[in-house]
C-alpha cells in the first residue's frame, strides 16, 4: 500500500475482531513511533504496549469513545481492542511548547503503519490519565499523552461530504460516517 493510499483510506476504527496481533507486529508499530520526527530531536517519548487481558480491561475502563454519539459507539463485549500502545512523554526532556507535536507525529506513524497491515486503530485523547498512570505504574515525570487502541477491523466507517457540522453519525447502512471539509474550503494558493 502506498503511503498516500493509507492516508486517504484510513478511518478511525472502534470495533475490533477478537484476533490477536502478534507481539512482533506491535513492536514494529512502536518502531514506527520511535522513528517519528521530534522537536530538537529530544525524543522524550516512551511506548507501553498492553496485551494482557486483565490490564487491557483496566485500560478500557479509562477510555471515552466517539463522544458525539456516546455511548452508541462504545466497543461492545466481543469487539473491544486486542492491544493498546500508550504514548507517554517525559516533560523533563521534551521541547517546551512542542511536546504534543512529538506525540502526535509518533501516533500517526503508528496508526498508518497499522493500517497498512489491515489493523485498525483509535487515537484516544479523552482518557483518565491519572488512572492509567496508576495502572501502568508510570513515573511522575511522564505525561500520559495518547492511548492508541488496536485490532483487526470489524466496521467500515467512511468519509462523507461536510454537511452541517463536524459531528460523525451512524449512516443508513449502520456504519459511521465522518464529515470531512471539502478541498475548496481549505486550500489557498499564494495568499489566504
Ligand atoms: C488528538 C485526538 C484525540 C482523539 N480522542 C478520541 C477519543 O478520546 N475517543 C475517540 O473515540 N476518538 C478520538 N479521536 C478520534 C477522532 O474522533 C477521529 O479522528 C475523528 O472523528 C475523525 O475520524 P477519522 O479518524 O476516521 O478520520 C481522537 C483523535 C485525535 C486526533
Amino acid at each position: 500500500m502506498e503511503v498516500y493510499d493509507a492516508v486517504v483510506s484510513r478511518r478511525t476504527i472502534r470495533k475490533f475482531k477478537q484476533r490477536n496481533i502478534p507481539f512482533r507486529v506491535l513492536k514494529q508499530l512502536v518502531n514506527a513511533g520511535r522513528l517519528a520526527p521530534s522537536a530538537a530531536n529530544l525524543q522524550p517519548l516512551k511506548f507501553i504496549v498492553v496485551t494482557a487481558a486483565k490490564v487491557r480491561e483496566k485500560i478500557f475502563g479509562c477510555l471515552r469513545w466517539a463522544g458525539y454519539i456516546s455511548p452508541e459507539w462504545n466497543p461492545a463485549k466481543g469487539q473491544k481492542p486486542v492491544a493498546y500502545i500508550v504514548i507517554i512523554n517525559n516533560l523533563e526532556i521534551a521541547a517546551q511548547g512542542h511536546f504534543e507535536r512529538d506525540s502526535g507525529a509518533a501516533a500517526q506513524n503508528i496508526i498508518l503503519s497499522a493500517w497498512e497491515k489491515d489493523i485498525g486503530s483509535c487515537w484516544l485523547g479523552a482518557i483518565d490519565r491519572k488512572k492509567i498512570s496508576e495502572i501502568l505504574k508510570i513515573p511522575a515525570a511522564y505525561f500520559v499523552d495518547t492511548v492508541i487502541a488496536l485490532g483487526f477491523k470489524d466496521e467500515k466507517p467512511g468519509a462523507v461530504k461536510w454537511g452541517e457540522d463536524c459531528r460523525y453519525y451512524k449512516g443508513k447502512d449502520g456504519e459511521l460516517k465522518i464529515p470531512k471539509r471539502a478541498m475548496k474550503e481549505i486550500l489557498h494558493r499564494d495568499k489566504f
